[in-house]
């Protein structure tokens, strides 16, 4: 996703050894001492919104519900969660007949047990290098469009079948529009004949198996100079999808926010904020719903002393979600993580440049809640009511 932007394809993964200092032999300590520390759900919850967080099922040194110091963040400040990828079919299907639900079902029953409802993302991540490789590589047969079509509502009936009643709102379909505004395509759509056609089934399905489970077109065009395409892209898209009478709910925008270029007047960076409240206005005007699925902040630009970095990073989520809370349509606020130790950006490139760990989410690694998290908690208490 992102990658593709300013990092030309490089899913490549590079330890980042730096971000993983904290102390995590204290956890508790650290977030018992924190106990006064807003919990965001329950900010949320008074503006009948929700806060929630991505976290994984990996080992107890990552951002799992595993990891007790991380669990117990989870447990203060969600009220929501999604799998960071334990949904997706890379985890889900090991080859074309099998599911392995076992990871996925654990991040389930941790949510059931701590009262937090979960988000299903996703039932078709729409591009070629974040398909399983059997499907890319897939042998589609003599009657190709039947068998994507096979493989595709197989999938997705297999999905929602298990989690009905348990799973209210998933991300159908995630990231099919290029960032210069084309449809992505991979092997199972030139199968099935084109992206829309892949991409509306997708829909068709889900809201046959789920009549009133809430479906989302997830996405990470966003606010920064840059986003231009994307954004008419997915604006397209969404047109089309009402033009075709396709059953979409709610524009998921995944809110992966970056400082790309540091600007000293405003200690942040640059972003767009008419033409992303028209964007927004667009949207919304087509009757989507719009929910924050994955936010946080990527200060690869801003320079790197700790406390001025987590005070910009601060200020430009306080910008952004001046403008988002502005949409009473907003209801769900997802965070990509909740620790900077456990976030993807340490991982994806481009890596910042001083080598030093980025600071995205709302806890440091040793869980002490950042300026971030105040920034947060402040949004929510002067969000209208919805
Ligand atoms: O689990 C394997 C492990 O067995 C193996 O040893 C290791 C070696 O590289 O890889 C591990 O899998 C990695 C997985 O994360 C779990 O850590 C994958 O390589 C890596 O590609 C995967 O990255 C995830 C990425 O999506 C691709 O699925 C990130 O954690 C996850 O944060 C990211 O999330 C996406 C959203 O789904 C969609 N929007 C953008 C967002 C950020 O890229």
């Amino acid at each position: 996703m992102e990658m593709t932007r300013r990092e030309g394809l490089a899913a490549v993964l590079a330890l980042a050894t730096t971000a993983c200092s904290g102390n995590y032999s204290s956890p508790v300590n650290s977030v018992g001492a924190a106990s006064t520390i807003d919990s965001l759900h329950k900010l949320a919850k008074a503006k009948g919104m929700r806060f929630g967080s991505a976290v994984g099922a990996g080992h107890s040194g990552s951002g799992s519900f595993r990891n007790t110091g991380y669990a117990s963040l989870l447990k203060r400040d969600c009220g929501i969660l999604v799998a960071e990828n334990e949904m997706k079919w890379q985890s889900l299907r090991p080859d074309p007949l099998s599911f392995n639900f076992a990871p996925f079902d654990e991040i389930l029953a941790f949510a059931e047990k701590n009262n937090m409802a979960t988000r299903g993302h996703t039932l078709m991540w729409h591009r070629p290098q974040w398909q399983p490789s059997w499907l890319e590589a897939y042998d589609f047969g003599t009657n190709p469009a039947t068998e994507a079509a096979r493989l595709l509502t197989t999938h997705i009936t297999t999905v929602t079948d298990r989690y009905r009643g348990r799973i209210l709102s998933y991300d159908v379909v995630n990231e099919t529009v290029m960032e210069d505004s084309t449809l992505a395509q991979t092997a199972i759509s030139r199968a099935i004949g084109g992206t829309e056609t892949l991409v509306d089934l997708a829909f068709q399905t889900a809201r046959a198996q789920l009549p009133d489970a809430q479906l989302v077109y997830n996405d990470y065009m966003s606010w920064e100079p840059g986003n231009e395409k994307h954004r008419a892209g997915v604006l397209k898209l969404l047109e089309g999808f009402r033009a075709r009478g396709v059953p979409v709910d709610a524009l998921g925008i995944q809110s992966h926010i970056r400082i790309d270029t540091y600007d000293p007047s405003t200690g942040t960076g640059p972003r767009q904020e008419r033409e992303w409240r028209k964007f927004l206005d667009e949207v919304v005007a087509m009757n989507y719903d719009i929910l924050i699925t994955e936010f946080d902040v990527n200060d690869q630009a801003l320079p790197g002393d700790f406390s001025a970095r987590d005070r910009s990073v601060a200020d430009y989520a306080k910008a952004y979600f001046e403008v988002m809370l502005d949409y009473p349509q907003l209801k769900d606020v997802l965070a990509w993580g909740m620790c900077d130790s456990y976030s993807w950006l340490q991982e994806f490139k481009p890596l910042r440049t001083d080598g030093l760990a980025k600071r995205a989410c709302p806890y440091s690694a040793d869980f002490a809640p950042k300026p971030l998290h105040s920034k947060l908690a402040a949004a929510l208490q002067t969000a209208s009511a919805r």
